[in-house]
């Protein structure tokens, strides 16, 4: 059972689930919430403390479910609010608790309110809770300024009037399908809060709060021209104008008082790519708690690198008040499998655009390195979050094709090429248009998990997977490699069953290794972590060895690995 304890979360192993691609419980290729009851006992076996379902909401899946249609309620193809009682009663028996995905920045178009927006008269009460603008040129015909989304090349779409003809502008910083809302309006903010009591009071513990960095933006400053829409390339003092300005930290201390208000107290994670040092605040006890730190998953397999995020992290998370978080893998990256089997520096969407083609890709080493660096991280204080599918060891799929992806990253970022062809038919070279992708997408990393070698979709549902797994998935699968010594998913639940066991204060400290290439750390009840990443066979010092990431050699530690020992 539970225990009613206030930090439970501060040195927790939580796992991300992406619904619909973890189990599907009745056949129709989507992973549902009767498929996550299912998996609760597996769940279990891995020793977590919580899972961060990504959503699972009514959506029209412009944005994999990141478009939401109903904060308060499932996804009709997913089950119903009923299957998602069931879900938490089941992992909550199994002592994992349960955070869900909530994303404030914008809703679907379908939303209701946006429905509401477009048939309303600009100006009015229903279009004020969204950005609308009237666009520039003679007519309107112009969108109202230069900002660029993530998805496509403008942030602004024109709205249809309700009589068919061209109307305002709304604003959407990811695709047209989701509208940002405008957080300057307090019937927003309120409704926010009644989603977060909705899910508190049904007993979820918690909240992962997407792009909890972007909901306040600067209004007076919306006819400025704006190219840079990576908010970790801004000035990290909140003067931005549409990324981590000050003001969004009074949502943040409101959300607080609400989450308080439950026992324990309701835990929120913010994702927020802003500059390091500006991640304390979101992370703050007085806000949202924690804050995902992305330094590791945005690095190659760097001895030099890891040291210095470690360092850095601790120091920030220490001045929060929080823990830190660890994060490898999720939803939006290439998988380690696959990213740390290519030469470092690989441009992986190039090398996601060629189909996997450009380089060869070592996955023995990437597998190898992978499981090495999952170890490092679970022996670090702080929260240990890992993404579906790489206690498999899952790789990325890379070359997934064109009528089966479903990122708007994939579809949106396209430019037209004029091509000539020659066209036997016709028997001539004919001049025509060619799309040219500029953006793989994340479809890779979503491909649903294999739950057993063989048989439709490996086990995953009774038919075809929404995407489609490659062969090579089989014997990856959660019954080929249950009770198999030394295989990823037997690494996995060795390491997170003794980190539960070894986890005491928060303190560590580094030890010399005298080689660059190997990285000691050691907490203070006798628990050591040594990591070889690219040097000579290292000898261990005294200890008992308790597990490694691959085979040791005697007592040597070749790279690659990673070993825990107990002084
Ligand atoms: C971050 C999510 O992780 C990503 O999957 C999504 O596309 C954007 N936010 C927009 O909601």
């Amino acid at each position: 059972m539970l225990k009613k304890d206030a930090n439970w979360w501060r040195q927790a192993a939580i796992y991300q689930i992406y619904p619909r691609s973890f189990k599907d419980s009745d056949g129709d290729g989507l992973g549902d919430i009767k498929g996550i009851t299912q998996g609760a006992k597996y769940l279990k076996s891995l020793s977590l403390d919580a899972v961060w379902l990504s959503p699972f909401f009514p959506s029209a899946l412009a944005d994999g479910g990141y478009d939401v249609a109903d904060y308060r309620n499932v996804d009709p193809r997913l089950g119903t609010l009923k299957d998602f009682d069931a879900m938490l009663k089941a992992l909550h028996a199994e002592g994992i608790r349960v955070f869900v995905d909530i994303v404030p920045n914008h809703s679907s178009d379908q939303h209701e309110w946006f429905q509401a927006a477009l048939a309303a008269k600009p100006g009015s009460k229903e279009r004020n809770r969204y950005i609308f603008r009237d666009g520039r040129g003679k007519n309107g015909e112009l969108p109202p300024n230069d900002f660029v989304s993530h998805f496509a090349p403008s942030a602004w779409t024109r709205s249809k009037n309700p009589d068919g003809s061209a109307g305002q502008w709304y604003f959407h910083m990811f695709a047209p399908e989701q509208p940002d809302f405008n957080w300057d309006n307090r019937e927003v903010q309120l409704d926010f809060l009644k989603t977060l009591k909705f899910w508190s009071v049904r007993g979820v513990d918690g909240f992962r709060i997407d792009v909890a960095h972007a909901l306040k933006k600067d209004f007076t400053r919306f006819n400025k021209s704006y190219t840079k829409m990576d908010s970790m390339k801004i000035k990290a003092d909140g003067s931005d104008i549409l990324f981590d300005r000050d003001e969004v930290h009074k949502i943040y201390r409101e959300w607080r008082k609400l989450f308080n208000q439950y026992n324990p107290p309701r835990v929120a994670v913010a994702e927020a790519y802003v500059p390091a040092s500006r991640r304390t605040q979101y992370a703050s006890p007085d806000e949202l708690g924690q804050a995902f730190n992305f330094d590791l998953l945005q690095t190659p397999f760097s001895s030099k690198e890891y040291k210095r995020i470690v360092t850095e992290n601790i120091e920030l998370a220490s001045e929060s008040g929080s823990s830190s978080t660890w994060v490898l893998n999720n939803h939006d990256v290439v998988r380690t499998v696959t990213k740390f089997g290519l030469p470092n520096g690989t441009d992986l969407n190039q090398w996601l655009l060629s189909d996997g083609k450009s380089i060869k890709v070592d996955l023995a080493l990437g597998e190898k390195r992978a499981r090495a660096a999952a170890m490092f991280i679970m022996a670090l204080p702080g929260c240990s979050y890992m993404y579906q599918g790489e206690e498999l060891g899952l790789f990325e799929v890379a070359d997934l094709r064109p009528e089966d992806m479903q990122d708007p990253n994939w579809s949106r970022n396209v430019v037209l090429k004029k091509e000539r062809v020659f066209f036997k038919k016709q028997g001539k070279m004919i001049t025509g248009l060619a799309e040219i992708h500029l953006e793989k997408g994340r479809d890779g990393c979503r491909v649903p998990l294999p739950w057993r070698p063989s048989g439709p979709s490996f086990g995953f549902g009774a038919g075809k997977a929404h995407l489609p797994q490659p062969r090579e998935y089989g014997p990856l699968s959660v019954q080929s490699q249950s009770n198999v010594k030394g295989s990823t998913l037997d690494i996995y639940r060795t390491a997170l069953k003794l980190r539960k066991k070894l986890q005491t204060t928060e303190e560590f400290e580094w030890i010399k290794t005298g080689d660059p290439q190997v990285l000691h750390l050691s907490r203070k009840n006798g628990w050591h972590c040594i990591m070889n990443f690219d040097g000579a066979d290292f000898t261990l010092p005294q200890g008992e060895v308790l597990h490694s990431s691959s085979p040791l050699k005697g007592r040597k530690l070749p790279k690659n690995t990673t070993v825990w020992l107990k002084a």
